[in-house]
């Protein structure tokens, strides 16, 4: 038998097996894509039920969420009511005048009665004044202060080194339309701010913030001082307020230059 047809071996192979090993591979395979089918569904449905979760860490917890009843209180309400009287922190201003510089809806051209306008608090307000607003608005308030010195050296340089910098010179105290305001809106804008400006309320308590106001005026008042008749000139102011120690310096002034005179 040894020139009989030799059959390749593969073929060998296969015909051994049992037929019913095949039908086998093929159930397995399908059978196979039963579980991963079963995972993308798992992931993909919405269910009601929460999905297994072994190991809790605490992550599960018992709490109401707004809106949804709850049977402890007696109007079933998860959300509780305010206790009555409660006052919110912003709703605390019942004398606008003093806390806001607003009287019905606009700014007060008084000082509240809180405030007292005299010498203590027109020295407070300058000391508050030169920490506060010096450093832009300048001690005069011209607008010339050191921050605002220090941006224009800023801007002469190239953007490149000054990285694009831009600049908005703090306000002229002495103009008109600032000038003319009245009282509480001064107060307003040290409080909130003014476009560019930022609010000064966190950082300056209220009654500060009025002696400033104060001092701002007596600022813009002495800036118009030039159009007043001047000392030594043929008349004299028409109203002159003067203070108790101002006085005194006035008067050991007018006797030094009388002393130089003659
Ligand atoms: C960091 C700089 C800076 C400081 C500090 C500063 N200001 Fe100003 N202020 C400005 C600038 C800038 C403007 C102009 C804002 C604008 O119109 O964009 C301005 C505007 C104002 C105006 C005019 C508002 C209006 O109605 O146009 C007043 C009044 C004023 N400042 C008062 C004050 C007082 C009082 C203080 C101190 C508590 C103060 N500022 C501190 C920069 C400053």
């Amino acid at each position: 038998m040894s020139s009989g047809h030799k059959k390749p071996q593969f073929d060998f192979l296969f015909m051994k097996l049992p037929r019913g090993f095949f039908y086998a591979v093929i159930l397995f395979t399908c059978l196979a894509t039963i579980p991963p089918a079963l995972i993308i569904r798992a992931r993909s449905v919405p269910r009601e039920s929460r999905r297994i979760h072994l190991i809790q860490n605490m992550d599960n917890q018992p709490k109401y969420k707004a809106q949804q009843e709850n049977i402890i209180f007696r109007d079933d309400r998860s959300m509780r009511q305010p206790v009555p009287g409660t006052v919110a922190r912003s709703q605390m201003i019942g004398d606008t005048h003093y806390w806001l510089g607003t009287v019905d809806g606009t700014y007060a051209k008084t000082f509240p009665d809180q405030i007292t306008v005299d010498m203590k608090l027109l020295e407070r307000g300058r000391e508050r004044y030169d920490i506060y607003c010096l450093p832009c608005h300048g001690a005069t308030g011209v607008g010339d202060g050191t921050v605002h010195a220090r941006a224009m050296q800023l801007l002469n340089l190239t953007p490149a080194e000054n990285n694009g910098t831009t600049w908005v010179q703090p306000k002229n105290l002495h103009e008109e339309a600032v000038a003319e305001q009245p009282l509480g809106q001064i107060f307003y804008t040290i409080s909130n701010g003014k476009n560019n400006m930022a609010g000064y309320a966190s950082q300056i308590r209220v009654e500060d913030r009025w002696a400033i106001v104060a001092y701002v005026q007596a600022l813009q008042i002495s800036g118009n001082a030039a159009d007043y008749p001047v000392p030594d000139s043929d008349s004299l102011p028409e109203q002159k307020i003067v203070l108790d120690d101002d006085q005194a310096a006035a008067e050991s002034t007018d006797s030094d230059k009388e002393g130089a005179g003659s």
